[in-house]
C-alpha cells in the first residue's frame, strides 16, 4: 500500500491545529488505499523516508528559516535518500509571522536537490489559524495523499 509520511515539528497549540487538520485531510474517507505515517522531525529516520512514497513537511519559521528540527531531519536523511526518492510528491506547511519565505526557500532548495515534486501550494499561516487556514491544511493533506492513490 502506498505510504504518505508526515514529517513535522509541532511545538505549540497553533502548529498542533495545523498538523491535526493536515492529518484529517490525509486520512479522509475519500482517500482510499493510502497508509499515513507521522513522525516528529527529530525522530524521523532514513528508513522512514525511504519506505514512504510521498511526504508532507510541517515547520514553524525559526530565525527566518525552517526549524532546526526539520533541518535535522534533512541532515540525517538527505544523502541516504538521494537518488532513491527522486520524483516523489511532497507538500509543505509553515507557521510563522516573519521569515516564512526563508523557511520555504530552504525547503524548496533541499527538495529540489532530492528531486521531489511539489504536489500542492505551500500553506503559510500566521497567528491563530483561521477557518480558511485549517481548510487549506486539510486540502494539503488530502491533495498529497490523493496523489498516492492507486
Ligand atoms: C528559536 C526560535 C526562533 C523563532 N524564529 C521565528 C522567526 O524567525 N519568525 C517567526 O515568525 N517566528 C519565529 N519563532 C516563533 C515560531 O515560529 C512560533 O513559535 C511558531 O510559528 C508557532 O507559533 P505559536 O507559538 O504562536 O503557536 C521562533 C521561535 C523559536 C523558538
Amino acid at each position: 500500500m502506498p505510504r504518505l509520511l508526515i514529517v513535522h515539528h509541532t511545538p505549540s497549540p497553533y502548529t498542533q491545529e495545523m498538523f491535526e487538520a493536515l492529518l484529517s485531510g490525509a486520512t479522509a474517507p475519500e482517500i482510499e488505499g493510502v497508509e499515513v505515517v507521522r513522525r516528529p522531525a527529530l525522530t524521523v529516520s532514513p528508513a522512514d523516508m525511504l519506505e514512504a512514497d510521498g511526504y508532507v513537511l510541517g515547520t514553524p519559521a525559526n530565525l527566518g528559516y525552517m526549524s532546526g528540527a526539520l533541518k535535522h531531519a534533512f541532515d540525517m536523511c538527505y544523502y541516504p535518500c538521494l537518488d532513491s526518492t527522486r520524483g516523489r510528491p511532497f507538500g509543505l506547511y509553515i507557521h510563522g509571522n516573519e521569515g516564512t519565505e526563508g523557511a520555504a526557500r530552504g525547503v524548496d532548495s533541499i527538495t529540489t536537490g532530492l528531486g521531489w515534486v511539489k504536489a500542492a501550494e505551500t500553506v503559510v499561516v500566521s497567528g491563530k489559524p483561521s477557518t480558511a487556514d485549517i481548510e487549506s491544511c486539510w486540502e494539503l493533506g488530502a491533495t498529497v495523499a490523493a496523489r498516492l492513490m492507486g
